[in-house]
């Protein structure tokens, strides 16, 4: 088995790791002591596996400013969020206008949608991956139900005008819409200030949590068709569906060690500072971008100034899953090729269809990690590896 300690991890932006070992501490704790069924049965040890759910809740309502912490509904990430509230919102009729950055989880719903007969608008971005707010408001018409877009760009790192268009999509009775899959635990996100309606994020990727754990906020001036129907431990002789959330969207049994560990790691971004985790994560972006800047057949893109911890590049007339490869296994180094599951991002950057490789540094990396990926990188140019 590979040594994963020996591993330099530069793909956080597909998930984070390590994680903090209070994670992983809750993780065990919760699965080996206390993983009875929350809000099944009022046994003291389902109470207790409940509590558990509801301190998930409160942690993830306190860092994104939410007042009413039953309207934070789990998922099992964020895809599975953003499906549930783009399917519970729109019907056959509707518009909603998007970007030419959003990722798959984005995109390829809002294409189902688009087939049953949802207009969808892109609004496109320029080549660093950059939409302007004011081509937001000028896609938006009379018939514009929702603005959806991602507040960073998976592929680019550049961040979206997110609170310029939040604001003005309330003022204009527009429903608004955030994919927070890149932002959520890095940089700040106040969904009132932002005046957010929904807001999807993952668990495992900024917040530190495991796998399969992920949120939908809804707001109070919102109601959506549930994605899934079943049980739910309330209202159980009805056969219709619950109002109330969170179990209105919240069928089936939840994954009680991870929401757990998601708190934990709530709880280290917390503590840590959402600003100090992202002047870390950028200042390796920087020390990265500076050292790729020597080495003439490297081309770069995204924002000269660094926003988010991504960096797409190429090796000119080299494929970007050969140079994965062999950082992987030549140097040990963990970083993500291709397309990124967002083709039209990279279609706006004009790097569609070979993609980039893209490096994504976390918390726990540091500036050795990037010497060693530009001594790696600078060997692979060269041809000496
Ligand atoms: N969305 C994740 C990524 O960008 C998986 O890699």
């Amino acid at each position: 088995m590979q040594d994963e300690s020996a591993i330099v991890y530069l793909d956080n932006a597909a998930t984070s790791f390590p994680k903090p070992e209070q994670v992983y501490q809750k993780y065990d704790e919760v699965a080996r002591h206390c993983c009875a069924n929350p809000g099944r049965g009022g046994h003291r040890l389902a109470q207790r596996a409940a509590q558990h759910v509801l301190n998930a809740r409160l942690a993830v309502a306190r860092l994104f400013n939410i007042s009413d912490c039953a309207r934070v509904v789990f998922t099992a990430n964020a895809t599975e969020a953003i499906n549930m509230a783009l399917f519970g919102l729109l019907q056959p009729g509707d518009e909603v206008v998007t970007t030419t950055m959003e990722h798959n989880a984005v995109a390829r719903p809002l294409f189902a949608l688009q087939q049953r007969g949802v207009r969808v608008i892109k609004v496109a971005a320029d080549s660093t991956g950059r939409v302007s707010a004011a081509a937001v408001r000028d896609a938006c018409g009379r018939a514009t139900k929702l603005v959806v877009m991602n507040h960073c760009s998976n592929v680019t790192g550049t961040l979206q005008p997110v609170a310029e268009v939040g604001p003005w999509c309330r003022d204009n009775g527009v429903f608004f819409m955030v994919d927070a899959a890149q932002s959520a635990g890095v940089f700040a996100i106040d969904v009132q200030q932002m005046a957010i309606d929904l807001l999807a994020a993952p668990g495992h990727k900024g917040l530190f949590g495991p796998q399969g754990s992920g949120f939908l906020y809804v707001a109070p001036s919102l109601e959506l068709q549930p994605l899934i129907y079943g049980g739910t431990g309330t209202h159980s002789s009805s056969l219709e569906q619950p109002q109330e959330l969170p179990e209105r969207l919240e069928s089936g049994t939840l994954n009680t060690p991870a929401l757990a560990a998601l708190t934990a790691g709530v709880e280290f971004v917390t503590q840590t500072g959402v600003e100090r985790v992202c002047r870390h994560e950028q200042a390796l972006v920087r020390q990265l971008r500076n050292a790729l800047a020597a080495i003439p057949q490297i081309q770069m893109f995204g924002p000269k100034q660094v926003e988010g911890a991504v960096l797409s590049f190429v090796v000119r007339q080299r494929d970007s899953a050969e140079i994965a490869f062999l950082l992987d296994h030549h140097y040990n180094i963990a970083v993500r090729p291709g397309l990124h599951c967002s083709g039209d991002a990279h279609r706006s950057i004009g790097t569609f269809p070979h993609g980039t490789v893209r490096v994504s540094p976390g918390y726990f990396n540091t500036s050795a990690d990037i010497d060693c990926l530009s001594r790696a990188l600078t060997e692979i140019v060269r041809g000496t590896t």
